[in-house]
C-alpha cells in the first residue's frame, strides 16, 4: 500500500509519497509566500497552504495507482494560531511560530500568572512564539476578531479539517499551545481559564498515528481515490521529524536545519527541565522529548546567500572554507529574534570580530557557525540535566551541506548521522499514516524497520578543542548585547 506524508513548512508543503517497505515513490513540493507586515511579525494565510496542499496532492498522484493510497499523515509548522468562526472561516491570517509579536502577553503569563504555574500546568513557560499569547494578543488589539472565535486550531490540523471536517489535533503539536497539561496529554482546565477560552474552542486530541477520520466524499472524488483513505493526525514538524529520523523511544536526539534549527532528544519518560529553557513536549510516538529551538537557522543562510551576497550558488559559496575553529568572525542568528534558551524577542541578528582581513567567506562560514552555536545553547542544557547522546541524526535543508553537517559535528562534538531519506517530517507523517493503518504495529517498530544511515560524519577532537574555546567567547556575546538590542 502507499502512504502520503504532508510536511506543513513555513516556505512550503513538502507532499510525499511512501510506500508500505518505505521506499520514497514520489515527492513534490509548493512554494508559498509569507508576509512580515512589521518588523518582527509573521504571517500567513491558511488558504495558501490548502491550495497548494491540494494542487500539490494532485501532482503527486499524477501516474500512480491511486487504488493503493491506503492512509495520509502529517507534519506541520507548531505554534501558528488558525481562528475560525462558526462558520469555520478562518477570521484573519495565521500569526506563525516565527512571529515575536507578543512580548508584553509573554511577559505577562510568566511574571504576572507566573513561571512556577505554568510549568506546572502545562510542563513549559510562554514564549513569543507559543499559541497562548496570540490569544490574549488578539484579545487586546483586535477585539472583535477575538469575540468570532469558534475554533483555535494549528496549522496543519487545519488541512487535516480541510480534507476530513474533523476538529483535531495531536500531542506533539498541541504542547507548543500553552494550553495543554503535557504529563497528562489533555488540555489544561486552568488554561483554557487564564488565557478566557472553553474547551468547545479547541479541537479534539488523537496520537499522532491515531485516525482522525476519512476523506471527505468530494475530494476522494476529485483525487481519485478510495473514500475510505485513512487521515491521522500526524505531528508538529519536530516530532514528525523526529518518526522520519528514527528518533524515537530512549535518549535519541536529532538536529533539524530548515527555516528553524532544533535539537531534539527523545525519552521514554516524562520529564522538565527546571528553568524550562528547553521545551517538554510530547512525543508522536506516545512518549515525550525535549527541545531546544533557533528561530532562524537554514533561514540564515538563505538570507546571507540571497538577499546580502545576491547568489543562488548556495553550494559554490561554501567550497573550500577549511579553516574549521580557527575564524575570527562571530554571528548571532537572532534575525526573527531568539527562543531558546534566552527567549528574547527583541534580540537580533550581528556579525562581529571583522577587520580588513576578513573575507566573504569568513562571513559565510561565521553564519554558519553562528547557527550551530546556538544549537549547542540548548545541547549544554541538555547535558547539564545528565542526558548523554554520543551522535545525533541531521535533517533539514541545512543537512545537504556537507560543509554544515560537519560545523554540526564539532561544534556539538557528536557523530552526526546522515539517513537515506533525508524528507524528515513529511517521512515521519507518512510513516505515521503507515501505523495508524496498520502496516507496523507501532512508530517505534516502523522507525526500525524503515530508517538507515546513510554516512556518518566524526568529530575531530583538534577542531573540537577549537570550537570550545569560540563556544566560550560566543557565549558571552548575546548578554554583552541584550541591552543594546532592547533599544535597536
Ligand atoms: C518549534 C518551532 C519551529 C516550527 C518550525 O517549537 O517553533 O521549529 O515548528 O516549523
Amino acid at each position: 500500500m502507499y502512504y502520503i506524508g504532508i510536511d506543513l513548512g513555513t516556505s512550503a508543503v513538502k507532499l510525499l509519497l511512501m510506500a508500505g517497505d518505505g521506499t520514497i515513490v514520489k515527492s513534490v513540493s509548493k512554494e508559498y509566500p509569507i508576509s512580515f507586515p512589521r518588523p518582527g511579525w509573521s504571517e500567513q494565510d491558511p488558504e495558501d497552504w490548502y491550495e497548494n496542499t491540494q494542487e500539490g496532492l494532485v501532482e503527486l498522484l499524477h501516474g500512480i495507482d491511486k487504488s493503493q493510497v491506503a492512509g495520509i499523515g502529517f507534519g506541520g509548522q507548531m505554534h501558528g494560531l488558525v481562528v475560525l468562526d462558526e462558520e469555520d472561516r478562518v477570521i484573519r491570517p495565521t500569526i506563525l511560530w516565527n512571529d515575536g509579536r507578543t512580548a508584553e502577553e509573554t511577559d505577562y503569563l510568566n511574571e504576572k500568572i507566573g513561571k512556577e504555574k505554568l510549568s506546572e500546568y502545562t510542563a513549559n513557560i510562554a514564549f513569543a512564539g507559543f499559541t497562548a499569547p496570540k490569544i490574549l494578543w488578539m484579545k487586546k488589539h483586535e477585539p472583535e476578531n477575538y469575540r468570532q472565535i469558534h475554533k483555535i486550531m494549528l496549522p496543519k490540523d487545519y488541512i487535516a479539517y480541510r480534507l476530513t471536517g474533523v476538529h483535531c489535533t495531536d500531542p506533539s503539536d498541541a504542547s507548543g499551545t500553552l494550553f495543554f497539561d503535557v504529563k497528562n496529554r489533555c488540555w489544561s482546565e486552568e488554561m483554557m481559564e487564564i488565557c478566557g477560552i472553553t474547551r468547545e474552542q479547541l479541537p479534539d486530541v488523537f496520537e499522532s498515528y491515531e485516525v482522525v477520520g476519512t476523506l471527505k466524499e468530494e475530494i476522494a472524488e476529485r483525487l481519485g481515490l478510495n473514500n475510505d483513505v485513512k487521515v491521522v493526525a500526524g505531528a508538529g514538524d519536530n516530532a514528525a521529524a523526529a518518526v522520519g529520523t528514527g528518533t524515537v523511544g530512549e535518549g535519541k536526539c536529532n538536529v533539524s536545519l530548515g527555516t528553524s534549527g532544533t535539537i531534539f532528544i527523545s525519552s521514554k519518560k516524562f520529564g522538565v527541565d527546571k528553568n524550562n529553557a528547553l521545551h517538554a513536549f510530547a512525543h508522536a510516538d506516545g512518549n515525550y522529548h525535549l527541545m531546544g529551538v533557533v528561530l532562524s537557522a537554514a533561514s540564515c543562510n538563505k538570507w546571507w546567500m540571497e538577499e546580502i551576497l545576491n547568489t543562488k550558488d548556495f553550494q559554490g559559496e561554501q567550497e573550500d572554507i577549511e579553516n574549521l575553529g580557527r575564524n575570527s568572525v562571530y554571528f548571532l542568528p537572532y534575525l526573527m529574534g531568539e527562543r531558546s534558551p534566552h527567549n528574547d524577542p527583541n534580540a537580533k541578528g550581528a556579525f562581529l570580530g571583522m577587520t580588513m582581513e576578513t573575507g566573504r567567506k569568513d562571513m559565510t562560514l561565521a553564519m554558519m557557525e553562528g547557527v550551530a552555536f546556538a544549537i549547542r545553547d540548548s545541547y549544554e542544557i541538555a547535558k547539564a540535566l545528565g542526558i548523554k547522546v554520543e551522535r545525533t541524526k541531521m535533517c533539514g535543508g541545512g543537512a545537504r551541506s556537507p560543509l554544515w553537517r560537519k560545523i554540526l559535528a564539532n561544534v556539538l562534538d557528536l557523530k552526526v548521522d546522515i539517513l537515506e531519506a533525508e524528507e524528515g517530517p513529511a517521512l515521519g507523517g507518512a510513516m505515521l499514516a503507515a501505523v495508524g493503518c496498520g502496516e507496523y504495529a507501532s512508530v517505534e517498530e516502523a522507525a526500525e524497520r524503515l530508517v538507515r544511515t546513510r554516512l556518518t560524519v566524526e568529530p575531530d577532537p583538534e577542531i573540537v578543542a577549537l570550537y570550545d574555546e569560540r563556544y566560550k567567547v560566543y557565549r558571552d556575546i548575546y548578554p554583552q548585547l541584550k541591552g543594546i538590542f532592547q533599544k535597536l
